[in-house]
């Protein structure tokens, strides 16, 4: 008997959905691990918690609980906005309640699983904005080509005629045809690479060695600003099988967003952490159970909502000089290498952006 209990207990606690045992006045009775993980809250601060308080706000999701208990139906697929008392925060979920069968065939308790789609519903959103790349790569490649060639022959005549011109002004204006030609030659290099079919040759790197490149590159701009750089590295950190060239791409638009969101005195940290452990175990389909993670957090502008639905969005750009490909490219980077990106952000307090990437063991 003994045993048959411990199995129980064990299975209960192994399960990766979240597990709450009510009772008839809806109040919760038991919880599992998964539970404790999803809610973040310790397994005692639940007992007696009513149902309400950990689902506010949606009367349809009670009444399911209350239904479930006295008819004996079992609901399936029901979505619902779970609430994180810690962080006064909420998060998606996809609840299945039933009646839980006791031996006189008595209901008086009901079970709901849980599972937080929080990551889910973000990678949906972020693969779809990804699919819409593939109409605007047969545009873009075909343009590329047609723009680059006579603009190689607008830049080249303008330098030559930059070396005539004597006169101060109209040299300004020459300068400003080639900073312009410049730009649209950056431009359309973005596009490209969004939109080009990447090649995976990936080789060890080193995650620690690629973002130190940036930051030297980044360095001056930041002082400018008189801000300054905070790394903090994880010294367990392996090496990853990527190509560097696409990651240093990727971290030269993150830390280059961080730096232009900063104000006067603003700082940029950069962290990295080696994931094995559960946090990420329950969470995820798509990544793999070893992976690093880099955070670039900054303490800047932040975004607003709208700013954060449309960040992968290609062109989207609330810079007067910008392409607004920086994110969409990072994005599809990342991806090819079957990592993702999250991203917070508040506005006025600052963004922080973390990438995952996996380690193939
Ligand atoms: N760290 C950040 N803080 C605040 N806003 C950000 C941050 N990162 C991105 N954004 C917002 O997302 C928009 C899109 O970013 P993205 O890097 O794709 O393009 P961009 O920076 O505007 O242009 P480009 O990267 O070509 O210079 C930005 O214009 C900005 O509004
Ligand atoms: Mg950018």
């Amino acid at each position: 008997m003994a045993e048959a209990e411990n199995f129980y207990q064990n299975f209960f606690a192994s399960l990766v959905d979240g597990v709450l045992v009510i009772s008839a006045d809806l109040r919760v009775t038991k919880v599992n691990q998964a539970a404790e993980e999803i809610f973040q809250r310790s397994r005692s601060s639940f007992e007696g918690e009513s149902l309400s308080k950990l689902f506010p706000d949606q009367p349809n999701l009670i009444d399911k609980a209350r239904q479930s208990i006295t008819t004996s139906a079992s609901y399936h697929h029901v979505e619902g906005i779970g609430y994180n008392k810690s962080t006064n925060g909420r998060f998606p979920v996809n609840l299945t309640f039933s009646p839980f069968m006791k031996g006189d065939h008595k209901n008086t308790a009901g079970i709901i699983l849980i599972q937080d789609t929080s990551l889910l519903k973000e990678l949906q959103e972020n693969s779809q904005q990804t699919e819409n790349l593939s109409t605007l790569s047969i545009l873009t490649t075909g343009m590329a080509h047609e723009i680059r060639n006579p603009l190689s022959g607008i830049r080249g005549s303008a330098q030559l005629l930059l070396k005539e011109l004597k006169n101060n002004d109209h040299r300004k204006y020459m300068e400003i045809v080639i900073e312009e030609v410049d730009r649209i030659n950056r431009l359309i290099k973005k596009m490209i690479n969004l939109t080009h079919p990447i090649l995976n040759d990936f080789k060890p790197t080193n995650i620690h060695e690629v973002l130190e490149e940036i930051i030297t590159l980044e360095k001056e701009t930041l002082k400018k600003k008189e801000g300054t750089f905070v790394q903090i590295y994880d010294p367990s950190i392996p090496t990853i099988k990527a190509n560097k060239d696409e990651l240093k791409q990727v971290f030269l638009n993150l830390v280059k967003n961080a730096v232009e969101a900063s104000s006067k005195g603003g700082r940029v940290q950069i962290s990295t952490q080696y994931n094995n452990n559960y946090t990420f175990r329950e969470k995820q389909n798509t990544l793999s159970q070893h992976n690093i993670v880099i955070k670039i957090t900054d303490y800047g502008l932040g975004m607003d909502n709208s700013t954060m639905k449309k960040l992968f969005t290609p062109f989207f750009s609330t810079k007067k000089r910008g392409t607004g490909l920086g994110m969409a490219v990072s994005l599809k980077i990342i991806e090819n290498h079957n990592g993702t990106i999250k991203v917070t952000s508040e506005k006025n307090i600052g963004t922080v952006i973390q990438v995952f990437l996996p380690i193939h063991k």
